[in-house]
C-alpha cells in the first residue's frame, strides 16, 4: 500500500510538472513515506527524518516533508521535534500534495493534513510513469474497522471506503493498454470491498476477470472472517484469477485469537483452508503470524507451531508482536519479554523453511507459465519473472522477454526462490 501511495504522488507532480531526481543532493523537495505498523518501521523513519537536517541546513530553500501512518500517528508533534520539516500529511491526504507544495512556495508556512475522513479520489495516469512494468497495483479500498487488539492501522489509515468500481475498471483498462498484464488489487482487508453496496468483491472481481487482453488478476490481504463461499468460488471459476492467496492467520491458539479480536477459530481457519485447497488443488497459501502477543503461553506458542505444520503454507510472514500506541492489546497483561519473543520466532521460522523448502521442491521437473518481469539479480542472461502461484523464478536468456509470458522448466527449488530453463514462449 505505501508502496502505491509513493507511486501515485511521483504520478501526481510528475503530472504537474515537477521532475524526479536520482540523487538525493539535487532535490528541491523530498517528501518521506513511512509505515507504522511495528516499532521498527517507525524507528527507520524517525532515522530517515533525522538525516534531512543537514540538506536542509545547505539548502534552507528546500522543501521537507513526511506523510503517511508516522506523520498520521505523531501528528504535528513532529512540526516541533524536527523544526525543519515543513509538512506532515497523512495517507488520505496524499492526494493534494501539490495544492500543499503551491502553498508553501507561496506563503512558506507548516502544513500539517491529517483529515482520515478525507475521500479517496482517482490517481493520475501520468503516462511513462514505471513504463514496462508487467504488473502493477491497483488500489481498490483503504482503511480498516476491524480493530485487531495488535494492530493500528485502524487509528492511521482511517474507516473502511471504496472507490467505485467504474474508477477500477478504468485504471484496470488503462494499465492494460500500457501492456500490463498482471493486476493486484490492494487494500487492507480486499473482501470487505463494497460491503454494503454492489458489486461485492467476487463481483468486482468478476468485471474485471471479463476485460480483453488481462491475463493475471491477484489480491491482497483478505481477512479469513470475510472469506465468504462466493470468493473461495471464484478460484474454481474466473480465467485470470491466479492460483494464490495470501491469508493472515495471526495465531494457531484459541485463546489469543480471541485476545486478539480476530473473529474466528483455529477450526474456522482450517476449514476455510480445506474448502480453499479443494476448489483450487494448486492453490498456494501464504499467511501472516504474531508471535509472543501479551498473554502468549508455551502452550498457546505450539498450538501456532502445530499448525504451521499441519497447513503446510508455502511461504510465512512472521513478527515479534510489537506494542503499538493506543491499540488494545498495548494495555493487556502478561507481556512477553524481548529474549522470549525472539526465541520463538527463532524456533517458528526455522520449522517454516524447511516446509518453504519442500514446497518449492516439490516444483522441480514441472513446467510454470512465467510473467517475466525484468533481468535477475544476477545480471548476465538471467531473467526474473513469478509463477501463477506467486513463486519467484529466475532463468537464463539469451533475448529480453520482458513483459512476456513463457514456459519455463523448474529444475530446482530453493528457499526462497526457484531455478528454471526456458522451455518456450
Ligand atoms: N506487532 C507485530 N506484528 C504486527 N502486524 C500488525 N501489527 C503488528 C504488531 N503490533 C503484522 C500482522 C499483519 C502484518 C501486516 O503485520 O501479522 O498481518
Ligand atoms: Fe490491522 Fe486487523 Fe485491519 Fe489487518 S484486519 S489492518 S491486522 S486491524
Amino acid at each position: 500500500m505505501n508502496k502505491h501511495d509513493s507511486d501515485s504522488i511521483s504520478k501526481l507532480l510528475l503530472d504537474k510538472g515537477y521532475k524526479q531526481t536520482a540523487r538525493i543532493d539535487d532535490a528541491h523537495i523530498i517528501l518521506i513515506n513511512t509505515c507504522t505498523v511495528r516499532e521498527k518501521a517507525e524507528e527507520k523513519a524517525l532515522t530517515l527524518i533525522g538525516r534531512l537536517a543537514p540538506l536542509k541546513r545547505k539548502k534552507p530553500d528546500m522543501i521537507t516533508g513526511i506523510i503517511g501512518c508516522v506523520a498520521q500517528e505523531k501528528g504535528v508533534n513532529l512540526l516541533k521535534r524536527f523544526p525543519y520539516l515543513d509538512l506532515v500529511i497523512g495517507p488520505r491526504n496524499i492526494y493534494h500534495m501539490d495544492e500543499f507544495l503551491s502553498k508553501i512556495k507561496k506563503v512558506r508556512e507548516k502544513i500539517s493534513s491529517l483529515d482520515l475522513a478525507c475521500e479517496l479520489t482517482s490517481f493520475s495516469k501520468y503516462n511513462g510513469y514505471l513504463k514496462g512494468r508487467a504488473a502493477r497495483f491497483v488500489k481498490i479500498m483503504e482503511g480498516c474497522d476491524n480493530f485487531c487488539a495488535y494492530c493500528i492501522v485502524p487509528y492511521v489509515r482511517g474507516r473502511e471506503t471504496s472507490l467505485p468500481a467504474k474508477e477500477i475498471i478504468d485504471e484496470a483498462k488503462y494499465l492494460i493498454s500500457q501492456e500490463v498484464k498482471e493486476i493486484t488489487l490492494i487494500g487492507q482487508n480486499v473482501n470487505s470491498y463494497n460491503a454494503k453496496n454492489k458489486p461485492t468483491f467476487p463481483g468486482l472481481l468478476k468485471e474485471l476477470d471479463d476485460i480483453e487482453g488481462l491475463k493475471r488478476l491477484r489480491f491482497t490481504t483478505s481477512h479469513p472472517k470475510d472469506l465468504s463461499d462466493e470468493l473461495i468460488g471464484s478460484f474454481g471459476e474466473l480465467k485470470t484469477l491466479c492460483p494464490h492467496i495470501h491469508l493472515p492467520v495471526q495465531s494457531g491458539s484459541d485463546n489469543i485469537l480471541k485476545l486478539m479480536n480476530r473473529g474466528y477459530t483455529r477450526d474456522k481457519y482450517i476449514g476455510l483452508i480445506e474448502y480453499l485447497r479443494k476448489t483450487r488443488p494448486d492453490l498456494t497459501i501464504t499467511s501472516d503470524i504474531i508471535v509472543g502477543f501479551p498473554g502468549e503461553m508455551e502452550k498457546d506458542f505450539e498450538d501456532s507451531l502445530r499448525l504451521i505444520e499441519e497447513i503446510e503454507f508455502d511461504n510465512l510472514f512472521s513478527f515479534k508482536y510489537s506494542e503499538r500506541p493506543g491499540t488494545k492489546a498495548s494495555h493487556l497483561p502478561g507481556k512477553i519479554g524481548k529474549k522470549e519473543k525472539q526465541r520463538r520466532l527463532s524456533i517458528l521460522q526455522e520449522r517454516q523453511r524447511g516446509i518453504t523448502l519442500s514446497k518449492n521442491r516439490l516444483l522441480e521437473e514441472t513446467i510454470q507459465e512465467i510473467l517475466v518481469e525484468g533481468p535477475g539479480k544476477r545480471g548476465d542472461d538471467q531473467l526474473t519473472g513469478r509463477t501463477l502461484g506467486n513463486k519467484v523464478v529466475n532463468f537464463s536468456a539469451r533475448t529480453n522477454l520482458k513483459g512476456q509470458l513463457v514456459r519455463v522448466k523448474i529444475l530446482k527449488g530453493f528457499q526462497n526462490s526457484l531455478l528454471g530453463e526456458l522451455v518456450d514462449r
